[in-house]
């Protein structure tokens, strides 16, 4: 789309001139491992397939980044995409997976929703009535899956009596919305653990909404990749009932989230960010002058171990969080950063490195979702 702006409002020369540069430059990038990915893919897509579950795969953490996206095309076996922005649905419209919005949709993208996502997460009456009345403009009908809160205390609806008065008004009052199912959200905000006696809720409602109205909730969603734990577990398990997870972090970085263990199986290194050395220079490890605050308005406090060799590579704040990613290169330790440099002790790397040179970092959930977001990051995949 930009492109398109910037095509009408320049010309074609402006824009091939702007493409050209920006391919020349190279770094900071995030190395994308397609190989490793697509077996990450393959083993967790036979392990819910195995347990009937179906699978959706979240979408957000890599903005729906379209190489990654035709790898999951490959696995007929994941029946749903779902994000949590608009924008990322409708970039992969042509994938034949069913689309799910899986923040409670605005206000103000309700007409969006209804064209671009399939089923979209709910829990608000107002949003409902909304999506309702677009569905009849349209011509449609909306799938609607509701969202209960099971203590984590992020998105849905807390109370039973507030879940069965909205399902009986979407019954009664809302007939260009269909109700598909249940879902829950764990370990986002307030950490909480699914387990069998939080995730049976779910099913008990579920039980109650189909005999009360004669209807099929077909998606009964257990949570995202920190329910995965459950298939493997000893003493709890995934209470039956529970027919779809939605995962995003495992497929990518190869671990179940609620206790953070790494698959065997799988890989952990997909990503790699790359960055590149801007000065390197021995230089006091304590500032100069009287210390006030930092860029960020922080009271920044150091420890006076006398000159050391400081590295500056050309990514920031803007980009990633410091403490978000981890140099590959043990004897590199990261320092601090402002917005445009990440400034690094590599005293114990001697002669190895100079201004030019690479640093590569394994990224944590949150580098990586603030990677694909920063568009100063470029991306680079590998077979
Ligand atoms: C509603 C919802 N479901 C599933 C997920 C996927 O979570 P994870 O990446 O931990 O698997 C998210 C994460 O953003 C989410 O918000």
């Amino acid at each position: 789309m930009k492109i398109i702006i910037v095509l009408l409002m320049y010309g074609v020369e402006t824009v091939i001139f702007l493409l050209e540069e920006r391919d020349k430059m190279e770094n900071p990038k995030m190395i994308i491992d397609l190989e490793k990915f697509e077996k990450n893919v393959a083993f967790l897509v036979d392990k819910l397939s195995k347990q009937n579950l179906s699978i959706t795969a979240v979408t957000k953490v890599v903005c729906a980044y379209p190489t990654l996206m035709e790898v999951f095309d490959k696995f007929p076996e994941i029946e749903y995409f779902g994000d949590s922005r608009i924008e990322n649905i409708i970039s992969y419209q042509h994938s034949p997976k069913k689309k799910v919005l899986i923040r409670i949709p605005m206000h103000t993208e309700i007409e969006e929703v209804v064209k671009y996502a399939d089923v979209s997460f709910n829990s608000e009456i107002s949003t409902l009535r909304l999506l309702n009345e677009e569905a009849a403009k349209q011509g449609k009908t909306h799938d609607v899956l509701l969202m209960t809160d099971l203590g984590d205390l992020r998105e849905g609806l807390f109370y039973k009596e507030d879940l069965m008065n909205v399902v009986e008004i979407i019954q009664t009052e809302l007939s260009h919305l269909r109700l598909v199912g249940l879902g829950v959200n764990l370990t986002c905000y307030g950490g909480i653990i699914p387990d069998e006696t939080n995730l049976s809720k779910l099913t008990e409602y579920k039980k109650e909404i189909e005999s009360t109205y004669n209807i099929e909730l077909p998606m009964i969603s257990g949570g995202n990749s920190s329910s995965l734990y459950l298939l493997d577990h000893p003493e709890e398990k995934l209470p039956e009932g529970i027919t779809n997870l939605r995962v995003g972090e495992s497929f990518y970085l190869g671990r179940e989230t609620a206790y953070e263990a790494d698959y065997e199986e799988m890989f952990q290194d997909v990503f790699t960010l790359r960055t590149e050395l801007v000065e390197l220079k021995i230089k006091p490890s304590y500032p100069i002058g009287k210390i006030g605050v930092d860029a960020f308005g922080n009271k920044p406090s150091f420890t006076d171990v006398g000159p050391i060799l400081r590295g500056i590579a050309g990514i920031g704040k803007q980009d990633i969080s410091p403490d978000a990613i981890t140099p590959i290169d043990e004897r590199i330790e990261i320092i601090g950063a402002s917005s445009d440099h990440l400034i690094m002790d590599m005293t114990k790397t001697g002669k190895d490195y100079q201004v030019g040179s690479t640093i590569d970092f394994k990224v944590d959930y949150g580098s990586l979702l603030s990677s694909f977001t920063s568009k100063y990051i470029k991306k680079e995949t590998i077979k």
